[in-house]
């Protein structure tokens, strides 16, 4: 998978991409992020990447001209998508994760500074990805959350696959609690279940436990759950 950021900020990828098992995984070459500063596409003397916005209001927007050819510097791989990352967009979710993972080569993603875009950068855009509701100031954090969990889904990043299939999300379940030595700290004991070695029963009550979390912390994925194809009682596994 190939990544091109469009950003005015370079410098903030270097540490998020260097560190822990998403710098591994570019070490492996199981990804290539390239990053680009539509600063260097400037023509002017000042190198002006903002402007106001027409109409008045507050704040500056990013120029086209620098964006357009930053992107249009880049090579195409085939199947090639290009994100503005914006509070506009849709919500990254593990599904969205999954469908960029499986269904492009190549990703190219806007992070937008100031107070925006100049709209006319849609022209460009093939999709636009939100990391939530709430307002950043810029796209370079959203961008980087999108990166990283394209990359954690990668054959290689994450050593068993069975981990990523097992936990939140994957199965529109919340994850199970997990315990790790010892097995009793200030009288918190870890539940007999997990010390029993019965890997039918502690999968049974890893399954309830996913079940019930999910029906008291999030109403909403509970009810999407109840009515998918993958939800089945505890008794009958
Ligand atoms: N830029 C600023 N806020 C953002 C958000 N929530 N998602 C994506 N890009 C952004």
């Amino acid at each position: 998978m190939r990544f091109d950021i469009i950003t005015l900020f370079p410098d903030f990828f270097t540490s998020p991409l260097s560190s822990g098992l998403l710098g591994k995984a570019l070490i492996k070459q199981i990804a290539a992020v390239h990053l680009v500063n539509p600063r260097n596409f400037t023509t002017d003397k000042h190198h002006k990447v903002d402007d106001e916005p027409y109409g008045g209001g507050v704040g500056m927007l990013m120029k086209l001209e620098p964006i357009f050819a930053a992107v249009e510097s880049l090579p195409i791989l085939p199947r090639r998508e290009v994100i503005l990352m914006t509070p506009q967009g849709q919500t990254i979710n593990q599904p969205l994760l999954r469908e960029l993972t499986t269904s492009y080569d190549q990703l190219v993603i806007i992070c937008g500074s100031y107070e925006g875009v100049d709209e006319r950068v849609l022209h460009l855009v093939t999709r636009e990805v939100s990391l939530g509701d709430f307002v950043l100031t810029g796209g370079e954090i959203p961008a980087l959350a999108l990166i990283n969990g394209v990359v954690r889904l990668l054959p290689g990043t994450v050593g068993k696959v069975e981990s990523l299939k097992a936990e939140s999300f994957e199965a529109g379940l919340l994850d199970y609690p997990q315990y790790t030595r010892p097995a009793d700290f200030r009288g918190w004991k870890v539940p007999d279940v997990l010390l029993s070695g019965n890997h039918q029963q502690i999968a049974h009550w890893r399954y309830e436990q996913q079940i019930e979390r999910t029906h008291q912390r999030r109403p909403d994925l509970y009810e999407n759950w109840l009515n998918s194809d993958g939800a089945q009682e505890p008794e009958k596994l």
